[in-house]
C-alpha cells in the first residue's frame, strides 16, 4: 500500500516536473552567475573548494567565537553573491593624521577598523574624537582572485611608471606592506630593500595575499580569532584563548577564494561592445585598468601560465581630493587606491539590489557618475570620456556592461 502511493506520487511528480519546464522561467546562464569555480579542478579540489564555499557563508555565533565586537556575522553577509558589495554591510576605518605627516592608526583607541556591533555584556568601538580621517568601505568582488594572487611582481613593477615616465598624466605606484608573521611568498614574490612585499588585496592594495586578507577578515569583521592572528581584534580586551576557527576552515576559504571562475564576458560580439571596447583603450581607461594579465607559475596547476582579462593594473593611483578621505593603509598616500578590477561590472546590480553603488564606498550609483569621479590621474581619461557623442558614450557603457 505504501509503496503504491510513493509509485503514484513519483509519477505524478514526473509529470509535474515536465510541465514545469514550461510555467517556470530559467535559472540564469553560465555567464551570468559569479559562483563556480575555474575549469579544471580534480575531484579533490573540488570538494576543498565546496568546503571553502560552505565556511565563506557560515554564520558564527557567540558559541562560535564570534565578537565579541564585531561587523558582520559571516562572509557572505558583506560578499553577497560574490559580488560586489552593498552600502547596508560597508565597514568604516579611522586614524589620526599628525600636522607632520605621520599616521595613527589609533590602535589605542580599537582602530582603524570600527566593530559597532558587540555582544551583550561588551562595548562596541566608537570613533575617537581625534579621528580626523575616516572611510566607508564597500566589499569588492570575490571572484577571479586567484589569478590575480598569481601575477608576478615583475608584471606589476613593469606596469608602474611612478614618475610618469610615458608623460600619460598616469603614474601608478605598487603598494609595499609590511609582511606578517605568518607570511610565505610565492616563487615570484619578492622583498624590496626594506623588506616589504607588493600589496594587491583591499582597496588601498593593504594585502599581500589572500592568506592575509582572510585571516584579517576573520579576525577585524567577525571576532574569529586563529592560528595565524590568535588576538581579539583591538579594542576587544579580552584575554587570548584557543583559535576560533581551525587553521583547515581558512585554508578551504583560501583555497575557495583562489578557485572562484573569473567573470565571464557577455554579448562580446555584439558591434557597438566592440565600438565600446575600442573606445576603452582610444581614452585610456585601459591606462590603469589593463585589460590583460598573466599568471605565473601557480602552485594551482590550473592557474598556471593563464592569460585572463581582469581590467586592473592592481596598482595605487592618485584620484584627487574628491576621493581622498584622509584615511590609509601600507605605503599608499591617502588619495591613492588600487585601480578596481571592473570584470563583472555588469553583473553589479544583481548582487546590489538592482542597482549600482560604485567606487570604494559606493557614491557612484551609475558607471557615468563613476566616471565623472575620476579625478588626479583619471582626470584625462574622464575629460576624453566628456568629449565623446552620445552614441559612443552608450557603447564604452555597453562594453563595460558587458564585463
Ligand atoms: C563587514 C563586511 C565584510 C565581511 C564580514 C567580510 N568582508 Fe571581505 N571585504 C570587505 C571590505 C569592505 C573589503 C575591502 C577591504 C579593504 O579595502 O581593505 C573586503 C575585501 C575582501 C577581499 C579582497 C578582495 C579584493 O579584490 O581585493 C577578500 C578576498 C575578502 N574580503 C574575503 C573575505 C572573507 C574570506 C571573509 C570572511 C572570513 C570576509 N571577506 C568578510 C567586507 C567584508
Ligand atoms: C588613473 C587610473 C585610472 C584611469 C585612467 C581610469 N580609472 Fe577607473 N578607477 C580607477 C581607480 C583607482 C578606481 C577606484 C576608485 C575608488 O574606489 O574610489 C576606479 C574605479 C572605476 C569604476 C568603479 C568600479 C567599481 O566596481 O566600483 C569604474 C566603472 C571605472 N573606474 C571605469 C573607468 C573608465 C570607464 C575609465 C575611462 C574613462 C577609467 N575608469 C579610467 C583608476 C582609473
Amino acid at each position: 500500500m505504501k509503496i503504491q502511493k510513493h509509485l503514484i506520487l513519483a509519477t505524478s511528480l514526473c509529470f509535474a516536473l515536465q510541465s514545469c519546464d514550461k510555467i517556470l522561467p530559467e535559472g540564469p546562464a553560465e555567464n551570468e552567475v559569479l559562483d563556480g569555480t575555474v575549469e579544471g579542478l580534480t575531484i579533490e579540489e573540488q570538494l576543498f573548494f565546496g568546503e571553502g564555499d560552505e565556511a565563506f557563508a557560515k554564520v558564527f555565533t557567540a558559541e562560535d567565537g564570534l565578537g565579541p565586537i564585531f561587523v558582520e556575522t559571516s562572509c557572505i553577509s558583506c560578499h553577497i553573491g560574490d559580488g560586489r558589495g552593498h552600502p547596508f554591510s560597508e565597514l568604516m576605518r579611522f586614524a589620526l593624521v599628525n600636522p607632520n605627516g605621520t599616521f595613527d592608526h589609533l590602535e589605542a583607541y580599537g582602530g582603524p577598523q570600527l566593530q559597532h556591533r558587540s555582544l551583550p555584556g561588551f562595548l562596541s568601538d566608537s570613533i575617537p574624537t581625534m579621528a580626523n580621517g575616516t572611510t566607508a568601505l564597500l566589499a569588492p568582488p570575490s571572484t577571479g582572485l586567484g589569478f590575480l594572487e598569481a601575477v608576478p611582481d615583475a608584471t606589476l613593477l613593469a606596469l608602474a611608471d611612478p614618475n610618469d615616465q610615458d608623460g600619460d598624466g598616469i603614474s601608478g605606484v605598487v603598494s609595499y606592506i609590511d609582511p606578517p608573521d605568518f607570511y610565505r611568498p610565492f616563487s615570484f614574490n619578492t622583498a624590496n630593500a626594506d623588506g616589504k612585499y607588493i600589496g594587491r588585496f583591499g582597496r588601498k592594495a593593504g594585502a599581500i595575499d589572500l592568506l592575509m586578507q582572510t585571516v584579517g577578515a576573520y579576525q577585524q569583521d567577525m571576532g574569529i580569532t586563529s592560528e595565524f592572528l590568535p588576538n581579539e581584534p583591538q579594542g576587544a580586551n579580552i584575554a587570548a584563548h584557543e583559535p576560533d576557527v581551525s587553521t583547515e576552515e581558512v585554508q578551504a576559504v583560501v583555497f575557495y577564494l583562489q578557485t572562484l571562475k573569473a567573470p565571464e564576458r557577455r554579448n562580446e560580439d555584439d558591434p557597438d561592445i566592440i565600438m565600446g571596447q575600442e573606445i576603452f583603450s582610444t581614452i585610456n581607461c585601459s591606462g590603469c585598468h589593463t585589460p590583460q594579465l598573466e599568471t605565473g607559475d601557480a602552485e594551482i596547476a590550473v592557474l598556471n601560465n593563464v592569460i585572463f582579462y581582469p581590467y586592473t593594473d592592481l596598482l595605487l593611483h592618485d584620484m584627487g581630493p574628491e576621493l581622498d578621505d584622509n584615511y590609509t593603509e601600507g605605503s599608499a598616500t591617502t588619495a591613492e587606491w588600487r585601480t578596481t578590477p571592473l570584470w563583472g561590472l555588469g553583473l553589479a546590480p544583481d548582487a546590489q539590489g538592482g542597482a549600482y553603488f560604485l567606487m570604494h564606498d559606493g557614491r557612484a550609483t551609475s558607471i557615468d557618475e563613476a566616471i565623472q569621479m575620476h579625478g588626479g590621474e583619471g582626470s584625462n581619461s574622464r575629460e576624453a570620456y566628456n568629449a565623446l557623442s552620445e552614441s559612443e558614450k552608450n557603447q564604452l557603457i555597453a562594453f563595460l556592461e558587458s564585463l
